[in-house]
Formats: structure tokens, sequence, C-alpha cells
């Protein structure tokens, strides 16, 4: 048995708010554990065959939410991945308690000032247009960290290398599984 089997059993959910690198260190803890890999906003986004800012556009937040809670719980039922949720996913209490039962959630957790940076570097998220990226993450962070909180593992990470967060990933995944 590799070192890895035990983390390869579950699907891991990743969660937290836009910019923690729920998809870009998601992928590569996919690669070191040699799982796939599925970004739940990409598979909104195919499902409903428009980007996410044109689904907010065209047809509103509560109507991505909707999308998105259904394809979180398709993807689910997949088996075991590395799975990469929407900033918004985990504050839903039916998809929070679907991931509850069927993964391991993951609270990826950045210093807000450094998130602001990040995401500043990207307009495509249209909760962030036309507004001060540091103030839409202190009132997300105020509204969802004592969900984000109920996530099985927590992982406080900076603006280290991708790897150094994969490392802290593995690390904290293993210290949960032995519990
Ligand atoms: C959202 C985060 C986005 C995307 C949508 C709403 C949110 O995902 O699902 O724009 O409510 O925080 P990322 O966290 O991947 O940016």
């Amino acid at each position: 048995m590799d070192r890895f089997e035990p983390l390869r059993r579950r699907t891991i959910a990743l969660v937290g708010l836009m910019g923690v690198g729920k998809s870009s260190v998601g992928r590569r803890l996919a690669n070191a554990l040699a799982l796939p890999f599925r970004d739940a906003d990409s598979e909104v986004e195919a499902a409903a065959g428009r980007s996410i800012s044109d689904i907010f556009a065209e047809l509103g937040e509560p109507a991505f939410r909707e999308g998105e809670r259904r394809v979180i719980a398709r993807l689910l039922d997949e088996p075991p991945h590395v799975l990469a949720t929407g900033g918004g996913a985990f504050i839903d209490p039916k998809t929070r308690e679907l991931i509850r039962q069927k993964a391991v959630s993951v609270w990826l957790k950045t210093d807000l000032e450094v998130l602001a940076k990040r995401i500043a570097r990207k307009d495509t998220r249209p909760l962030l247009v036309g507004k001060d990226p540091l103030e839409v993450l202190r009132a997300q962070a105020d509204a969802r960290y004592p969900a984000y909180a109920e996530a099985d593992v927590t992982v406080e990470t900076g603006d280290a290398a991708h790897h150094v967060t994969v490392d802290q990933l593995l690390r904290a995944l293993d210290a949960h599984l032995e519990k």
C-alpha cells in the first residue's frame, strides 16, 4: 500500500473564499494523489452552456445556485476525486450536508489582503464587478466563515508556492484520517 492510498477512498472537497486556490491547488493535489480532478464552476458552465458571468447576468444568482447544487450532488456520486467547489457552495445547507456525507471537506483559508490582491488580477467573477475586492471579501468572510469552519480539515495558506500548499494539505489530510 502506498502512503496515499487512504486518501483515495473518499472525494476531497475544497471549500473557501474566491481566490484561495481551490482550483489551482486542487488540480495539483489531484495530480499528487493520482485522482481525477473536478471543478464545480466549470461543470456548472458546461451544464448551462454558458459562462458563470453569463449565468449570473442572464439567469440570476438563484438560478446559478440551483445549478451549482445539482452539479455538486451529481459529482459527489462519482468515484473519489478532488473537487474544487465555488466559494458559495458550502454555504448552502443541503450542499454542505451532502459534502459531509460523501466527502472529506477541506477549508482553504487565506489572509483577506492576500486574496484581495490575487483576485483583483482577474475580473471574471460576477460578485466582484465594480466593487472593491477587499470589501466583498470582508463581507463574505463575516457571512461564510461559520459555515466553512464546519469543514473536516482547515488549512491556513499564505502566499506560498502551490507545491508547498499541496504538501500542507497532504499532511493535514493524513492527520485527519489518523484521528
Ligand atoms: C462565487 C465564487 C465563484 C463562482 C461564483 C460565485 C462565490 O467560484 O462560483 O462566481 O459565491 O463566492 P470561485 O470561488 O472558484 O471563484
